[in-house]
């Protein structure tokens, strides 16, 4: 029948329309995303699994972008090799890289004297409280470089040789979580997400068990001076803030959906979720500050910093999946906005106080992919419109105002200020991936 056939053809007509439009809007995000790959690559080190010019815990937050993009991409097979063959080199070699490694392995947990002596030779972070800007010292050479071979990109060499093949450098492996630990319990945390990441990539199960290792060593330190609950920032026991309260928040409430124990995690979530929300870092502008007084325990009206608004949004997610209640949605729904609010520009391109002095550091320039990160989370979750906006206007702003070819700049509303390296890349590459995310 004519009046069928025409049906039927203007149905396949219009399909393929949609189809058009549709590639056409997701080719872009996805190319952008290859780009920064590319770009990243200049820093990867083959030898030491994580990237040059990003410090340790930076190499976990990049780990987890670029889980986050092939996560993203399943049908992308270069992507998905190199990103499976990067968490296995890195599970295998990172540890060789940790600053301060053996720090919190039992036997070494000795008397505070002696710890204090060992924080000052080797791996620190400082914390400046004019502007809550944390610093990170390395160990003498431990920025310099262990490159073997002449090539700029060894991630050549990672996905065409056989000896880094995922199923070779994993055989007989069980990593130890104590290799990942430093004695700052945030960066443990960042290493324990990143591992939650391969394990949803992969769902090799020796990536939940490190997760859970880790997660275990930072519960063993629980409880503050600080209303009997909470984390402090690291051994010294000293500071309690708001980036390590998060990421054990977070890391609980992934694990609650990913780890057999589901109902020990889900009462870790919980519970530090009460603490933090009860703790005073959340202010009545809806913003977090960056922790509390060490001697009062009150909120220290330290910087709104862009990270701290942003982890508790992906945990809020995952507990929200693991004990359905629309307020933990309604909570960071009204934490993100209130961030966005706080940190954007006239042109929507959020900002980290850092940036006007060019004093970021190895650090805080991570910060900001880190809350767009968390911020795609929330909005796959809900489909917020007001996020989405927020989430194509930086990942847009940084790729037509803040790059210089394949690499980015730490100021996403541009001009692009070099030289770049991988922990700004990283960061920018989180908006980019973010785009991808919430297609
Ligand atoms: C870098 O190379 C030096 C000299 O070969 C070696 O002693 C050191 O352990 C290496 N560092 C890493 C992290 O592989
Ligand atoms: C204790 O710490 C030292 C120095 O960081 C390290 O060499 C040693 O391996 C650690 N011991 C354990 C059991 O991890
Ligand atoms: C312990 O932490 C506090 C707060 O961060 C810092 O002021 C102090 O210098 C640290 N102590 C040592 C020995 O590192
Ligand atoms: C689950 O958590 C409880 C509480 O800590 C613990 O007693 C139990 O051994 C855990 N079970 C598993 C399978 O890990
Ligand atoms: C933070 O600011 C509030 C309001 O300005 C003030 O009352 C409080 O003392 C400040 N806290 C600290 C630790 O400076
Ligand atoms: C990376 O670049 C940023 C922005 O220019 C800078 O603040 C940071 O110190 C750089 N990182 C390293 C390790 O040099």
């Amino acid at each position: 029948m004519p009046s069928s056939l025409l049906r039927n053809t203007v149905f396949f007509l219009s399909l393929s329309v949609a189809n058009i439009f549709a590639q056409s809007n997701n080719e872009a995000p996805v190319g952008r995303v290859e780009c920064g790959f590319s770009g990243l690559s200049q820093w990867y080190e083959i030898s030491t699994g994580i990237w040059e010019t990003a410090g340790w815990w930076n190499g976990a937050n990049i780990l987890t972008t670029a889980g986050d993009a092939a996560i993203a991409q399943p049908h992308n097979a270069r992507l998905q090799l190199l990103v499976r063959r990067t968490f296995a080199n890195a599970v295998r070699k990172a540890p060789a890289r940790n600053p301060d490694l053996g720090r919190e392995t039992p036997k070494n947990e000795t008397t505070e004297s002696s710890k204090v002596a060992r924080l000052g030779t080797s791996y620190s972070k400082y914390m400046d409280t004019e502007t809550w800007q944390p610093r990170s010292s390395y160990p003498a050479n431990w920025w310099r470089s262990n490159k073997t071979y002449a090539s700029y990109d060894d991630t050549v060499l990672l996905v065409r040789d056989p000896q880094y093949d995922e199923a070779t450098l994993l055989a007989d492996f069980t990593p130890n979580p104590y290799d990942f630990l430093d004695g700052y319990y945030d960066d443990d945390l960042w290493w324990c997400l990143a591992w939650l990441t391969a394990y949803d990539l992969t769902k090799n199960r020796i990536y939940l068990q490190l997760a859970e290792g880790i997660f275990a060593a930072v519960a063993s330190t629980w409880s503050t001076n600080c209303g009997s609950g909470g984390v402090y920032w690291n051994y010294n026991r000293t500071y309690v803030n708001a980036i390590t309260n998060e990421l054990f928040f977070s890391s609980a409430a992934h694990l609650a959906n990913r780890a057999d124990n589901a109902t020990y995690y889900k009462n870790w979530a919980q519970d530090s979720l009460d603490w933090f929300m009860a703790s005073g870092m959340l202010n009545a502008e809806g913003t977090i500050n960056d922790g509390l007084d060490a001697a009062t325990c009150k909120n220290n009206n330290g910087t709104v910093w862009s990270y701290n608004q942003g982890v508790i949004l992906g945990g809020l997610v995952e507990l929200h999946r693991a004990a359905p209640d629309d307020d933990y949605l309604l909570i960071a729904l009204y934490i993100a906005k209130a961030a966005l609010y706080a940190l954007k520009d006239a042109k929507g391109v959020i900002h980290d106080p850092c940036e006007k002095t060019r004093s970021c550091g190895a650090d805080g320039t991570q910060f900001k992919g880190i809350f767009m990160r968390n911020l795609a989370k929330l909005q796959k979750e809900t489909g917020d419109w007001g996020l989405r906006c927020a989430i194509t206007a930086n990942a847009d702003s940084i790729w037509t105002e803040a790059r210089e070819g394949t690499v980015f700049g730490n100021n996403w509303a541009g001009p692009f200020e070099g030289p770049g390296n991988a922990s700004v890349q990283g960061s920018a590459m989180d908006a980019l991936v973010g785009a991808v995310r919430i297609r």
